[in-house]
């Protein structure tokens, strides 16, 4: 039997306890499935008084993870400690100069310095590992750098925030306010205290930035990435969706379009006949299409201790095996540089709200600003009339660019009968 590999994790919450959990409780089955044992020798984190509910005998305790990462008994550094730079940063990098492998859960780190570390572990032989970085449990990285590696990918979307569907989900299905549900997923453990990150569709952004780069070949681009959360969906956005045939997701979406790829975030309402319309709660799921694959649809609990540490120990039984592959599929060197496409570029139907006083005339005037901009309405939808209130007016169209969309939009506003701000929601043809 050939020697350990030897480990050192910095990071105890809930993804380094449950990956030093899962290596214990499954280390008959790893050791058949990576030909040798995959040994912790040494932790880090901040408060070594914490029970983390784990074993920890026998493993080496360092308060500061760079000290860790230069002076542990390791072969591989496993860096569970978050954030794109501080601490996480220097501990990868100490880890790297060090001739270390690093896995990695951190999206952060990798959207923002994903192609200088892929240079950095290339340069030296090592590999950079990343699974659990994105989409949790679901072997997304894997799927796209190996599994699909034959073909062009066309479009690469998905739900890759499980925060921000739970919060659709429960605002669908019980009818009540973002800022409600929002205040329960908190209580409930689903959301931060400072949700942020996740709402605002940053959380999301990051991890579209490192599966764009897998599935096109180029250099992450997280600044490219048009992002744009879900604090402005509101229940009756919701119901009209149901109305028109759609559900509403936060997805990223990754496209070849005529003008360079596309990466965004944004919500969406997408058609209920697609599978993705049905993932519901804390699930994600990613949809890649490729030339010669079609369509694969792959779907998981996108975060949790059981699923991500299920990642980041696929990770190492690689490395055991000595299985590696350049870090974004293509040597980092290799990535292309073009920079992504943009969004003002975008092209296709919209959902539009708008709050108007039921006046003759107002719905003439919205649809003017509309044709002078060459959008044509696929559909207009007028339920309550109420000549002293405010009432939604919602409009859907046919293909659209995006400028000319915002330059009707903000007309519109400035219309005496628009009495709140219009809401615009993407509709997707998937
Ligand atoms: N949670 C998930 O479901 C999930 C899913 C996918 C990816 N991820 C990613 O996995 C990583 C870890 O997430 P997590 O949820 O496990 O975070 P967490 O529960 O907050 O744990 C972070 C750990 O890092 C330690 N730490 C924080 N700052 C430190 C510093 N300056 N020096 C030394 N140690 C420090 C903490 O020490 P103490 O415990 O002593 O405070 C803690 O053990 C992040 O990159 C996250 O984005 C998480």
């Amino acid at each position: 039997m050939s020697k350990p590999l030897k480990i050192a994790i910095a990071g105890l919450g809930t993804v380094g306890a449950g990956t030093v959990k899962l290596l214990h409780e499954q280390r008959e089955l790893i050791l058949r499935r990576a030909g040798r044992a995959i040994q912790v020798t040494a932790v880090s984190a901040r408060d070594k008084s914490k029970d983390r509910g784990v074993d920890l005998s026998g493993m080496r305790w360092f308060d500061d993870p760079v000290a860790l990462a230069n002076e542990a008994d390791a072969d591989v550094v496993v860096e569970l400690i978050g954030g794109a730079d501080g601490a996480a940063r220097r501990t990868v990098e100490a880890a790297l100069a060090k001739a270390r492998h690093v896995v990695t859960a951190n999206k952060a780190l990798l959207a923002h310095h994903g192609t200088t570390l892929a240079r950095a572990a290339e340069a030296k032989g090592l590999t950079l590992a990343f699974e659990a970085s994105v989409a949790g449990g679901i072997p997304i990285v894997k799927a796209l750098r190996e599994g699909l590696a034959g073909n062009r990918i066309t479009r690469l979307y998905g739900i890759l925030n499980g925060t921000c569907n739970y919060i659709l989900t429960t605002m669908r299905k019980t009818g009540r306010a973002f800022g409600d549900v929002l205040t329960e997923a908190q209580k409930l453990g689903y959301a931060e205290a400072d949700p942020s990150f996740d709402i605002d569709g940053i959380d999301a952004a990051h991890k579209l930035a490192v599966l764009t780069s897998l599935a096109f070949g180029r250099a992450v681009d997280f600044a490219g990435v048009h992002v744009e959360g879900i604090r402005h969906v509101s229940a009756l956005d919701i119901e009209y969706a149901a109305e028109l045939g759609y559900r509403i997701k936060l997805l990223g979406i990754a496209r070849q379009t005529d003008h360079g790829i596309e990466q965004r975030v944004h919500p969406c309402m997408v058609p209920l006949e697609t599978p993705i319309a049905h993932v519901e709660g804390v699930f994600n799921a990613v949809v890649a299409e490729g030339d010669f694959v079609g369509q694969t649809v792959f779907e998981g609990r996108g975060a949790g201790a059981g699923p991500t540490a299920s990642a980041v120990v696929s990770d190492l039984i690689d490395i055991a095996r000595g299985r590696s592959t350049a870090t974004f599929g293509v040597p980092a060197g290799d990535l292309a540089s073009e920079p992504t496409a943009a969004m003002e570029r975008h092209v296709g139907p919209y959902y539009v709200r708008f709050m108007v006083v039921d006046q003759p005339g107002v719905v003439a005037d919205i649809a003017a600003a509309l044709r002078d901009e060459r959008v044509s309405l696929e559909a207009v939808l007028q339920r309550a009339r109420s000549p002293d209130e405010g009432v939604p007016l919602v409009l859907t169209t046919h293909n659209a660019e995006e400028a000319a969309m915002r330059r009707a939009i903000s007309r519109i506003e400035t219309l005496k009968s628009v009495i709140e701000p219009p809401r615009m929601i993407r509709i997707e043809s998937l």
